[in-house]
């Protein structure tokens, strides 16, 4: 049991932890994050909740020096140009990319989404009708995700509730990271395929992340909308 003052300490740990966490561009290349602490980082990745419970998403991590410069050319988010370091590819600890399942597996009744109900849901052969009727009409009718875009889409919203929690366990640990979109998605896709064995067919990239300590303090201090402008009471 909590008592208050365990309660206090907590809330002001994850307030500070918000506080910590900045969009890291360059990250100090002699510092490496433990195996137990990222360890714990993936377990929140694995543990996050997705729609349905489907768990969409497939995290690459990506730690040679070779392999993360296949990507260099055209991630313009995380190989700072900007600065003119070797941004987040060239120093970060970890580095990694979230890609998401497409339709070929998201589609209500796939033979991947039987086998998930069976094998990881262990869920019985009536309870998986259940499931493939409610899942059918939430993808035809309620949000209407019926493209293959709109389905991989989908998906990465997951991915994204996925990094999120990465992100906040990594900065409870005193960890930075960034999470990082700037990057040409059909080269992305490609370079997957060609050196990475990851069939487009089945995944497409969602978002790419990096972890690490930081080299230096955030340059800009951090700024967002007051409380009131960010959110309506009805
Ligand atoms: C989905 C997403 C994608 C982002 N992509 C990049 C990126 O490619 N490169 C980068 O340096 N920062 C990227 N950022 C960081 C944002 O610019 C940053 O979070 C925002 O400006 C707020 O600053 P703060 O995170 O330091 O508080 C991304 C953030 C999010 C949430």
């Amino acid at each position: 049991m909590k008592d208050v003052t365990d309660t206090a300490r907590i809330q002001a740990e994850i307030i500070q932890a918000f506080n910590f966490r900045h969009a890291t561009k360059v990250f100090d290349r002699d510092r490496k994050i433990s195996e137990g602490e990222f360890e714990t980082i993936l377990e929140a990745a694995r543990l996050s909740p997705t729609s349905f419970g489907h768990e969409p998403f497939k995290i690459l991590m990506i730690q040679s020096q070779e392999k993360r410069e296949l990507f260099r050319e055209f991630s313009w988010g995380a190989n700072g140009m900007m600065n003119g370091t070797t941004g987040q590819l060239g120093t970060a600890s970890h580095f990694g990319i979230i890609v998401v399942n497409t339709a070929e597996a998201m589609t209500a009744g796939s033979a991947y989404l039987q086998d998930f109900y069976r094998n990881v849901k262990q869920l019985p052969e009536d309870v998986i009708e259940i499931f493939n009727g409610a899942y059918g009409k939430f993808q035809s009718t309620d949000h209407k995700i019926t493209t293959d875009r709109e389905m991989t889409d989908w998906a990465g919203k997951q991915a994204y509730i996925v990094l999120a929690n990465m992100m906040t366990s990594a900065a409870l640990m005193g960890i930075d990271s960034c999470p990082i979109e700037g990057f040409d998605m059909d080269r992305t896709t490609e370079t997957l395929e060609k050196h990475f064995g990851i069939d487009s067919k089945h995944y497409k990239p969602a978002v790419m992340f990096a972890f690490g300590y930081r080299a230096a303090d955030p340059q800009f201090p951090k700024t967002r909308r007051t409380m009131e402008d960010t959110v309506r009471w009805f």
